[in-house]
């Protein structure tokens, strides 16, 4: 039976509309998924909305419309977006879905009557924007620390969850797991945040109506983090047993943006501990995009709409990009000049080339029909091992979220293959008949160097990889075969490539 596997991106607030940090997250997880599926693990992917809370109350109210009027207008943007960027989710999650109610629902009130979860009274310093409270000290000038507006006092009965009783026993998880949040920089950040001390944790509200009520006790709203978290559990039916919940949980890999790692590494393990259920295997949080040097934000007018780059410049190279530019723990800078030397040196010099002049070679010299290899020399050795070595790399790369990394090593193979052709120098082996067997071996490994290339890109860009293995004339391996070299059979009909990517006119461009 083939190994489950869990991958889940955040939850989007639906007061916005997706920006490419959304799509970000979204790509990357997409691409664990389409990769452990490739392997033949039976691959579990999650996204969906976060539709509770104030802020969509407010942002509503302001439109004249009721929050789930909105709800359901903005979740329609992400799920058309989803499809657009051949987002392979198995399950979109809304938080106002009854499913998820329900199973927030039966965990609060599991938490409370198991004694972790009390009645009590908060005063403490407020951001609406944030909807967190925050103690005095951490205020900077009374305003919020993370998003610097104001805060207000704000006190009320509120339910408290006993986060300060898990803070021992995060910490032992935390170091005896080493992997379990990622970047090691953010586990530290992590580790001293807890070190300071937990304080117990209000997840209540009563300032609001838009969310799921406390059981037992309506007059209170669960306070949205803990409802959101749990969209992890709900959409795999919890509490029901025997079905997804006891398969793929508990999940593999969180990923999300740094700026919500303290949601899911100390207050989402916590409610687990409390409830008696194993912790996710990893939490890794991405760092964030910047455009053309500045903060992404409405009120600058720079947000960046992934609908518009993918028109423009197609999906493929859209999600090249994101995973490509920037390692996947780090911040990094948007501009379209680096997307379109992306495209223009990587995708289409690069990797579109080399399919081109291959398969016109393997038209004019053998008709399109794929030689059997003859005798490797050196040189064909060492191309094969290169081919061969990016397999391993790639999977070791995408274990550690290093998706740019993961690319770097199948571009060497791609710059060791236009190499090679240089090196082998075909056309002259073409001239002599004597040479007809060596023409064959090299034009082999061309081909099947780039069979286990497009076979490993199917999970970063599906339309180019589909496209390029129609080409191959590769069907019916699966499997270990996939990525073992030889998978292309000599004697397969190869069909000469159309550029895979255009080059984008520069000039035009600026
Ligand atoms: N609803 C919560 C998450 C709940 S998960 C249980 C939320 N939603 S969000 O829509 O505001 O943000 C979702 C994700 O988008 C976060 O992971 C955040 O890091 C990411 N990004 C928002 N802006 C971003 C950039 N400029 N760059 C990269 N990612 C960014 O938070």
């Amino acid at each position: 039976m083939s190994r489950p596997f869990y991958v889940t991106t955040p939850i989007y607030y639906v007061n916005d509309v997706p920006h490419i940090g959304h799509a970000y997250t979204t790509v990357a997880a997409d691409v664990l998924a389409r990769y452990r599926r490739l392997k033949g693990d039976d691959v579990f992917f999650l996204t969906g909305t976060d539709e509770h809370g104030q802020k969509v109350e407010k942002v509503a109210t302001a439109a004249g419309e009721t929050p789930l009027e909105l709800a359901d207008r903005v979740v329609t943007r992400f799920q058309a977006l989803w499809e657009k960027l051949e987002i392979s989710t198995t399950d979109f999650i809304r938080t106002t879905q009854e499913r998820h109610k329900q199973g927030v629902s039966h965990l609060f009130a599991k938490v409370l009557a198991q004694g972790d979860i009390y009645l009590g009274e908060y005063e403490d310093w407020y951001c609406t924007p944030c909807e967190t409270f925050w103690t005095e000290t951490q205020l900077i000038d009374y305003k919020c620390p993370d998003c610097n507006r104001p805060t207000e006092k704000l006190k009320e009965e509120s339910y408290f969850f006993r986060m300060s009783k898990y803070q021992e026993q995060l910490l032992a998880h935390i170091e005896a797991n080493p992997d379990f949040i990622q970047p090691k920089s953010r586990r530290n950040e992590i580790v001293s945040f807890v070190k300071e001390g937990l304080r117990d944790l209000s997840v209540s509200r009563t300032s609001f109506t838009w969310g799921i009520p406390v059981p037992g006790n309506p007059r209170h709203i669960i306070y949205v983090w803990f409802d959101a978290l749990a969209n992890y559990i709900t959409g795999l039916g919890y509490p029901d047993e025997g079905g997804n919940f006891d398969r793929y949980w508990p999940v593999d890999v969180h990923l999300i943006g740094k700026d919500i790692l303290r949601f899911h590494a100390v207050y989402w393990p916590t409610f687990l501990m409390a409830a008696g259920m194993p912790l996710p295997g990893k939490v890794f949080a991405h760092g964030w995009w910047t455009v053309e040097g500045q903060k992404m934000s409405k009120s600058l007018q720079n947000v960046v709409e992934p609908n518009m780059l993918i028109d423009k410049y197609g999906v493929d190279a859209v999600r090249y990009f994101l995973l490509r530019e920037v390692p996947f723990g780090l911040d990094g800078d948007f501009s379209h000049t680096a997307l379109v030397h992306r495209i223009n040196s990587d995708l289409a010099n690069d990797l579109g080339n080399l399919l081109s002049r291959s398969t016109a070679m393997l038209a004019k010299y053998f008709g399109g029909v794929a030689p059997q290899p003859g005798e490797a020399t050196e040189l064909d050795s060492a191309y094969r091992n290169a081919t061969e070595a990016m397999v391993l790399q790639v999977d070791r790369h995408l274990s550690d979220m290093a998706f740019s990394k993961a690319l770097q090593s199948v571009w060497e193979v791609i710059s060791a293959g236009n190499k090679y052709i240089d090196e082998t120098a075909p056309w002259t082996l073409a001239k002599n008949p004597a040479q007809r067997e060596r023409l064959g071996t090299v034009m082999y490994y061309l081909l099947e160097s780039q069979r286990m290339v497009h076979t490993l890109l199917a999970a970063f860009m599906p339309t180019t990889s589909a496209k390029a293995l129609a080409c191959l004339g590769v069907t019916g391996i699966s499997g270990e075969a996939l990525f073992t070299w030889g998978g292309l059979a000599p004697g397969t009909i190869v069909q000469k490539a159309e550029p895979l990517f255009p080059r984008i006119d520069t000039k035009e461009e600026s």
